[in-house]
């Protein structure tokens, strides 16, 4: 006998498939909910059953499949799974499902738990760019968000065939990180940055210091990367400017810009944030390069090596506040680790006045804190004099609580 989803203790998300090429996609989404502690139970259309067989999303998820509201009756699937679910996530969601989901429509399982679901609700479109945007699906997708569901951007790139442009469905895991993020916070993406412009900088830059070797940092990029995708999936055109980063998926419907060395993210920040309405420097940039370049590689010779002499690199958080126009947001970042006199918090306020921006995000790092890991906290301080503790969590929960603080200052 069916259970909506048999996981008293686990989060229950229903992962709804549309009948689309990506649906091969929502394997891997399921996959990695499932592996991170979800309980997750798979709603194909018949039409993603074209694409990916049943047994597929009943392995890997470990409950049944059904697609229909006559199958299983006496549990009442077509209500209960609605009722039960802590999040809905549809992946693909093609324009059919999409304008099936507008006009409420309810002639499958997956339409009928639509209706019935209290919770979060993510739509993931993929579709040709051309049905993307046509004005049917504009009005379907505008008219889902004003009731409260959220339809995600869709990245560009290559669709089915040889074409590309916008409609490609976001990286799997780029779409588990919304899922988690509506399942902490269901609140986490309203579309309150729509027409502003953003610029966030991210990653650790490189300082050359022949063609084989650099001076670097341990920035991942992550934190960046979820203030660009958070902005993105609240309404905002977002540039990324991007200093080398882990392995980490480009955000949908953000456009990236790859930087190495601190003097190129300086040149990048200063081109986009001319016309950027908030600019976020989430950057690691080194503070000091080697003096010369070598052109060749340095050897290894028997005398001892000469010493690497530094010189200071601009700071560019400094230069954009002093450049900044009226009614500009400025944001920075500073990780901290503290002394014996100075307390974290004590650092980033003076840090805040040094600086001039209008708000910064203060991180504890150290002992393993912040820096290549998956989650972050800190304190959100502003010019005012407002100190805001940002609670433990996801890169994109403090992204979320970042957003949350300078949307309804950003002037537009
Ligand atoms: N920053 C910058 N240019 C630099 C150094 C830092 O724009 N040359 C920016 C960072 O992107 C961040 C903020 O300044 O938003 C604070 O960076 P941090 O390294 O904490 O500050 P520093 O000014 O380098 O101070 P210190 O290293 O002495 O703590």
């Amino acid at each position: 006998m069916t259970e909506a989803v048999d996981a008293p203790d686990r989060p229950r998300v229903i992962l709804g498939v549309g009948g689309g090429i990506a649906a091969y996609k929502a394997c891997e989404v399921l996959r990695r909910l499932t592996e991170s502690g979800h309980a997750v139970r798979v709603v194909p259309t018949e039409g993603a059953l074209e694409f990916v067989g049943a047994a597929t999303f009943e392995a890997l998820s470990g409950q049944p499949v059904q697609t229909g509201v006559f199958e299983d009756v006496p549990s009442v699937p077509h209500v209960k799974l609605g009722q039960t679910a802590d999040l809905v996530v549809v992946a693909p969601a093609t324009a059919n499902l999409i304008a099936k989901a507008a006009g409420g429509l309810a002639d499958d399982l997956l339409t009928n738990t639509l209706l019935t679901a209290r919770c979060p609700v993510l739509l993931v479109p993929a579709m040709h760019t051309e049905m993307w945007e046509h004005p049917a699906t504009q009005a379907n997708v505008a008219l889902l968000r004003s009731r409260g569901v959220i339809v995600a951007e869709p990245a560009s790139g290559r669709l089915t065939g040889k074409d590309t442009g916008k409609g490609r469905l976001p990286e799997p895991a780029e779409i588990v990180e919304l899922a988690r993020l509506l399942l902490a916070r269901p609140d986490a993406l309203p579309r309150d940055l729509e027409g502003a412009h953003v610029a966030v900088s991210a990653g650790g830059t490189r300082e050359p210091l022949d063609p084989v070797r650099f001076l670097g940092n341990r920035s991942s990029g992550r934190q960046g990367f979820a203030l660009a995708r958070v902005a993105a999936q609240r309404g905002a055109r977002v540039t990324l400017v991007a200093a080398h980063t882990a392995d980490l998926v480009a955000p949908a419907g953000v456009d990236v810009v790859r930087v190495g060395s601190a003097l190129e993210l300086r040149d990048a920040m200063h081109s986009v944030a001319a016309a950027a309405d908030v600019i976020v420097m989430a950057a690691a940039v080194a503070d000091f390069r080697p003096l010369d370049l070598v052109q060749h590689k340095i050897k290894k010779t028997d005398r001892d090596p000469d010493p690497v002499a530094l010189t200071r690199n601009p700071d560019i958080l400094a230069e954009l506040v002093a450049a900044r126009r009226p009614g500009q947001v400025v944001v920075g970042f500073a990780a901290e680790t503290g002394d014996g006199e100075t307390s974290v918090i004590e650092y980033g306020r003076a840090k805040l006045k040094r600086k001039g921006c209008d708000w910064l995000v203060v991180n504890a790092v150290g002992d393993g804190r912040a820096f290549e890991v998956e989650d972050n906290a800190g304190w959100l301080l502003s010019a005012d004099g407002a100190e805001t503790p940002i609670p433990h969590g996801s890169k994109a929960q403090l992204a979320s609580a970042l957003w949350d603080a300078v949307a309804p200052t950003v002037d537009r």
